[in-house]
């Protein structure tokens, strides 16, 4: 690097050739710069926008989501009352031989879950305390809940019949 063949225009300080490939102090093109200042601007409006104007952001926009999607679901069931007549216990019944009979038995004598035809209850032989062990069930136990899965009407039905085996309370 000699004195004699700088150019004006090149920058000084640092090598301002490598490789062959020489280094100039130019002017920027104006359609490069005009699109970096609308970049800046660009960044300034978003900005505004994102956090003044109308403020967002993924937080508010996930809660927002979740709310609406809460909002959409159906109200969660709850119990209804139970009604101990024959068709009721009729149709819990079926339930029973469809739903429970592979825990509980052909004829509710007992087999993973337990006997539920005596007197001996370990969450309670009244027809809400069945009612509830059915709805809730008792998951670390093994006893599976069966209200969302059958829904209300089932689980009263399927409880009539539990209750009329004999052992209810
Ligand atoms: C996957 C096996 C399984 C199925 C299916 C099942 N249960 Fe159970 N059930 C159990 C177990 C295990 C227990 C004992 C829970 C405990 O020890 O707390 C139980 C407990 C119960 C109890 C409480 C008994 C007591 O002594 O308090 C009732 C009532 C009952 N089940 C009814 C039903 C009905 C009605 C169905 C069908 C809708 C059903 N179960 C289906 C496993 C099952």
């Amino acid at each position: 690097m000699s004195s004699d063949n700088h150019r004006p225009d090149q920058i000084l300080g640092h090598a301002h050739e490598a490789d062959g490939i020489e280094e100039y102090d130019n002017k920027l093109p104006t359609w490069w710069l005009g699109l970096f200042y609308l970049t800046i601007a660009f960044a300034v409006w978003v900005f505004v926008d994102w956090h003044v104007v109308t403020p967002r952001s993924l937080a508010g926009e996930y809660d927002s989501e979740v709310a609406a999607a809460l909002a959409a679901m159906p109200p969660a069931a709850k119990p209804i009352p139970v009604v101990i007549d024959a068709a009721h216990i009729a149709a819990g019944k079926a339930v029973f031989a469809t739903t429970c009979v592979s825990c509980h038995g052909e004829k509710a004598e007992g087999k993973i879950g337990p006997n539920l035809t005596d007197a001996t209850w370990i969450h309670g032989g009244k027809v809400e305390e069945i009612e509830n062990t059915v709805f809730n069930g008792f998951v670390a136990k093994g006893m599976i809940a069966w209200g969302p899965i059958l829904g209300p009407e089932k689980v009263a039905d399927v409880t009539a019949y539990v209750h009329s085996l004999g052992g209810g309370l």
